[in-house]
């Protein structure tokens, strides 16, 4: 990708970030893509070409094949193991630790189920969308241990035997309370919000920097292109996630 933000784009993101006394990083599907995590559409390759989103990420896909949608989710959670966090996780961790030798604050509100923030070292506030790790059973508060996602066959919940499901949130289901509270506090409460990668079309998560915008806070936005999001960007730098974190951090 040839996209190179401004030198002055880049000294202002750098000096927004050392001013502030909390930073609030919202990260979507392009925060991962160097790590080699496909977004969504991309990832529907080899065996999945030929579904739709529709029959993989939806309630209703679930129940109509339930082995099907196991089977997607175990692969994408076969595949997270073995790819690393990049330079832009990693940067965002440093900063989060020498944010807090300070007495400042960092915090995480992500869209993207993996756990790549996690393993560059960060605490995550919320993850909006769930997890591709530890699934849940779908009808008892039940949650399997991480691992549980690779199984080869679809699980039964030990405490009540109905089906385990992937912990993640699909088309047309309600987002976790406790994220979402999470999530908004640490929106509304931060005072520089830096957006990564996220093409802010997929609602109710795409309102959120809407908080920080409402409240007068600056937003540094990262994406290579512009984003339904743009356009409340104090500063937009159009380059990626590994690129431009490493940089302005
Ligand atoms: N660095 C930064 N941004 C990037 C990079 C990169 N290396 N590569 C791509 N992008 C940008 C794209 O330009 C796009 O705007 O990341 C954005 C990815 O957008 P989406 O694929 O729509 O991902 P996201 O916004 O996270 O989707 C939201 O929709 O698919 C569902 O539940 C899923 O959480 C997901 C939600
Ligand atoms: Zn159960």
């Amino acid at each position: 990708m040839t996209v190179r933000p401004s030198r002055a784009d880049v000294a202002r993101a750098a000096e927004l970030i050392r001013d502030a006394e909390h930073v609030c990083f919202f990260s979507g599907a392009g925060m991962s893509a160097e790590s080699g995590i496909p977004t969504f559409r991309d990832g529907l390759t080899g065996l999945w070409e030929n579904y739709r989103p529709e029959d993989l990420a939806t309630p209703e896909g679930w129940h109509r094949d339930p082995d099907l949608v196991w089977g997607w989710y175990r692969d994408r959670a076969t595949r997270l193991r073995t790819v690393q966090p990049n330079a832009g996780h990693q940067a965002i961790a440093e900063l989060g630790r020498r944010m807090r030798a300070d007495g400042r604050r960092v915090s995480i509100v992500t869209q993207n189920v993996d756990d790549l923030h996690e393993r560059a070292g960060s605490m995550v506030d919320a993850h909006l969308h769930g997890s591709l790790l530890g699934p849940r059973c779908e009808f008892c508060p039940y949650r399997g241990e991480p691992d549980l996602s690779l199984a080869a066959v679809r699980p039964s919940c030990p405490k009540c035997s109905s089906s385990l499901r992937p912990n993640v949130v699909w088309f047309g289901e309600v987002l976790p309370e406790n994220e979402w509270t999470a999530a908004s506090a640490a929106i509304e409460g931060c005072s520089l919000l830096v957006i990564i990668g996220t093409s802010g079309v997929v609602h109710p998560a795409a309102g959120l920097p809407m908080l920080a915008a409402e409240a007068g806070t600056p937003i540094v936005e990262v994406n290579p292109v512009r984003s339904a999001l743009t356009d409340l960007a104090t500063v937009h730098l159009p380059s990626t996630a590994a690129a431009a974190l490493p940089d302005i951090i």
